[in-house]
């Protein structure tokens, strides 16, 4: 017997690919989000807000087929105070067996002034939206933008109007990450005193990061009375990003004895979609990061490892495995099999067919050769992040050449198939990585401007393999490359040559699934 009642359940609402996906850069690929979707699905978070429909073609693609391929999940869709945003939102979010409208308008004085309405003009657009979202839609949510900084009096008043006009969840976000936690408690505390109808619908809160306080701004609403959290993985999101899904999740699991609250969550998957979430947004997660960060459950200093092995609960509040990560196992080498490496994907946490298995094997066994022993963490990012390289396409990298020192400028060769058609272009540059990408630049002129390069070691070691991000722009469409090599500037080439491939996708000069956003996340008023 449990004596837990529906007061003492958090609903988890993750907006990783909304919220998350607008941060500038984290663009996704289709495919990445119905991925995403399916491993939030999966660990038990309640809500998806899988999108923003009326954003781009798409946006709209992707909710609807989340929406259709959702299992336990209620799928959201985010929808501007306007009746065409809220229709095109009803379409895609109406194929899941459980859909949300969440319709949103900014209510603080600056943002009133924005499209220039009156308290009592944007009191009525509330009250006309939410009712023509709840005649489509029998579960709605309505979120006054900007809440915290919004006056109290007429907080109260456009909140009372949404209860009536059909809302069923109240978030309350702090856009701008203004909040601190006792003013979170109290604020959340207070409209549910206050305002009419509020003991008959959630309150949910919505915070970000900008003063490093959204989850405990996000867990003092919930001590406040807010029974939704809204959050992402990683904590991905514009600016300092939004609230982490695994920081509140782990708070409310460890510290359950001062936070009497639950949730549904899988905690064990958290580790395998941090790391996914990373690769595919092309944010990495910084190595201290609570939870889910490289150092998170390393004890590296004298005093603190001493403790660990005489008791792990000296240092340790958690356990790795209660995040899913595996504990300390051997490492695989060049003489390990099929069967050996199998078994360490499972282990780790991948369901892979045989026909994925066969093409890992062949990338496995090659950086075997390359290096001796080969961990954990190799093996993920032999998974997760690959070599950058798909057989269809547009460009190819053929072969390259670097030479380097210290005497001069560096040189790279770099041979492409651009289309079938082999190119070869040498450049100087300032240093090797520089010269090559000129060198791919030579061979395919291109305007993209490099946002972000960035490199990180796998594990340890001078034999480490190298990760590297690439993210490129092009009139305002971004598009990120990754690629895992032992060798560096390989990895780099790699990694450039994928985000040109996936910018030229995303403009649809090439294949399918062009995704030029036409509403920027900025007109958002
Ligand atoms: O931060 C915010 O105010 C939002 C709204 C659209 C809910 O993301
Ligand atoms: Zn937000």
């Amino acid at each position: 017997m449990t004596n837990t009642t529906d007061q003492d359940r958090v609903v988890i609402f993750d907006t990783t690919l909304r919220d998350g996906e607008q941060s500038p850069g984290a663009t996704m690929t289709h495919d990445e989000k119905l991925e995403i979707a399916g491993m939030l699905d999966d660990m038990g978070v309640d809500i998806i807000e899988a999108g923003f429909p009326i954003a781009s073609e798409g946006d709209f693609n992707a909710v609807s087929e989340i929406a259709k391929n959702s299992v336990n999940s209620r799928i959201c869709g985010l929808a501007r105070a306007n009746i065409t945003d809220i229709d095109r939102c009803w379409e895609a979010v109406k194929h899941a067996a459980k859909p949300r409208i969440h319709t949103f308008i900014g209510t603080s004085p600056l943002h009133r002034a924005i499209p220039n309405l009156t308290k009592d003009a944007m009191a009525d657009k509330i009250h006309e939206t939410v009712t023509h979202a709840r005649n489509l839609c029998d579960n709605v949510q309505w979120s006054p933008m900007d809440a915290t900084r919004t006056e109290w009096d007429y907080l109260c008043r456009v909140i009372e109007i949404a209860i009536k006009a059909g809302a069923s969840t109240i978030n309350i976000p702090d856009t701008v990450g203004y909040t601190a936690p006792m003013e979170s408690a109290e604020l959340i505390k207070k409209l549910i005193e206050t305002v009419p109808g509020a003991d008959e619908v959630i309150f949910a809160t919505h915070c970000h990061n900008d003063l490093g306080m959204a989850t405990a701004n996000s867990l003092a609403a919930v001590a406040g009375g807010a029974r939704q959290i809204e959050c992402t993985i990683n904590g991905l999101g514009e600016r300092a990003g939004n609230t982490a899904l695994e920081e509140v999740v782990m708070a409310l699991k460890v510290r359950n004895d001062i936070m009497p609250w639950s949730t549904g969550i899988d905690t064990k998957k958290l580790m395998n979609i941090s790391r996914r979430v990373a690769t595919v947004s092309g944010f990495p997660v910084q190595f201290n990061k609570a939870i889910v960060g490289k150092n998170a459950f390393a004890h590296e200093s004298g005093i603190h490892q001493d403790g660990m092995l005489k008791n792990k609960e000296t240092f340790e509040i958690m356990r790795p495995e209660d995040v899913g990560l595996a504990g300390t196992s051997l490492p695989l080498g060049k003489h390990s099999g099929r069967a050996a490496l199998r078994d360490k994907l499972e282990q780790l946490g991948f369901e892979v067919g045989d026909n994925q298995l066969k093409d890992i094997f062949v990338r496995f066994k090659d950086l075997a050769d390359r290096k001796k022993e080969v961990f954990d963490d190799d093996i993920i990012a032999l998974v997760r992040v690959g070599d950058g390289e798909d057989e269809d396409d547009h460009l190819q990298l053929v072969s390259m050449k670097v030479v380097c020192g210290t005497g001069g400028p560096a040189e790279a060769t770099v041979e492409m198939e651009i289309d079938g058609k082999e190119v070869s272009a040498t450049c100087e540059g300032d240093g090797p990585v520089d010269a090559t990408f000129r060198a791919i630049r030579e061979n395919f002129p291109n305007a993209a401007h490099l946002e972000l390069y960035q490199v990180s070691a796998v594990t340890e070691g001078t034999d480490a393999q190298a990760t590297v991000s690439v993210r490129l722009e092009e009139d305002g469409i971004i598009a990120t490359g990754q690629s895992a090599n032992t060798d560096t500037v390989v990895a780099s080439a790699k990694a450039y040559i994928h985000a040109l491939n996936r910018l030229l996708v995303r403009r649809g000069k090439v294949g399918e699934g062009a995704d030029a956003r036409e509403i920027s996340y900025k007109d958002l008023a």
